[in-house]
């Protein structure tokens, strides 16, 4: 199955990702996950990179398409992939189009999760990351990873700021994807506001529907 999740910042859909790769086996490619190894690793391309990312701008697209290509001609994931967090622009959308089309493919489904904006400053306030595994948590007092006691940090994008500005730039940027996959009848609306199981729920619902024809 080729799938995207598609969605606001602080929507769930690296937690949801997590879970469809477990239960179905098809493997999570997240844009953002790159980029911020590619900054860890201090790469050119992190170099590039970190900047944008520090203050909620979007990396160039020619950077980002360019990186998405590249992994999508590994053979991996020739029988199927989820990008989470690509694409996030009309010319991102495009080129992946383009990439899938040349090889006589394209999208079965692009997953929009959908939650109101107060409700994602919570989640993005709240979140904190470890600094070594880089497992995610929602709300936590603990200051050390469950999985491998690294020390739990707040992503430099998750300030107050450059949340805020991460928001506008999804609705100028990447909300217009909404209609274009609308038009391109691949679109599945998720309501994403209740417990992750519920919303994993959902989700399972849907990819039942799709596998079903
Ligand atoms: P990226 O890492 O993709 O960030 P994002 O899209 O802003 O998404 P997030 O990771 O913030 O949120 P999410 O929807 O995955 O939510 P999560 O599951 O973590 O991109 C970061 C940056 O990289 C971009 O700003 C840009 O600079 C650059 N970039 C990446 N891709 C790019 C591209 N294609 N083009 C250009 N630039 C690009 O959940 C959030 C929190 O909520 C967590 O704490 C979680 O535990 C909690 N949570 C999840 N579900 C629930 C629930 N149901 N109830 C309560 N809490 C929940």
């Amino acid at each position: 199955m080729k799938l995207v999740l598609l969605g606001p910042p602080g929507a769930g859909k690296g937690t949801q990702a997590s879970l469809i790769e477990k239960e179905y086996d098809i493997p999570h490619i997240s844009t953002g996950d790159m980029l911020r190894e590619a900054v860890k690793q201090g790469t050119e391309l992190g170099r590039r990179a970190e900047s944008y990312m520090t203050k909620g701008e979007l990396v160039p697209d020619q950077v980002v398409i360019g990186i998405v290509s590249e992994c999508l001609r590994q053979p991996e994931y020739e029988k199927g992939f989820m990008l989470d967090g690509f694409p996030r622009t009309v010319a991102q959308a495009e080129a992946l189009d383009k990439a899938l089309s040349e090889n006589g493919d394209c999208l079965d489904a692009v997953m929009s999760f959908e939650v109101p904006d107060e409700e994602l400053v919570r989640r993005l306030s709240a979140r904190r990351v470890c600094g070594s595994c880089g497992v995610t948590y929602g709300a936590t007092d603990s200051k050390t990873c469950g999985k491998c006691e690294g020390e739990l940090i707040t992503r430099a994008d998750d300030q107050t700021e450059a949340i805020e500005r991460r928001l506008e730039v999804y609705r100028a940027q990447t909300a217009p994807l909404i209609d274009y996959y609308d038009r391109a009848g691949v679109l599945v609306r998720i309501p994403a506001t209740g417990s992750v199981e519920q919303i994993f729920g959902l989700v399972k619902e849907k990819l039942k529907g799709l596998e079903d024809g």
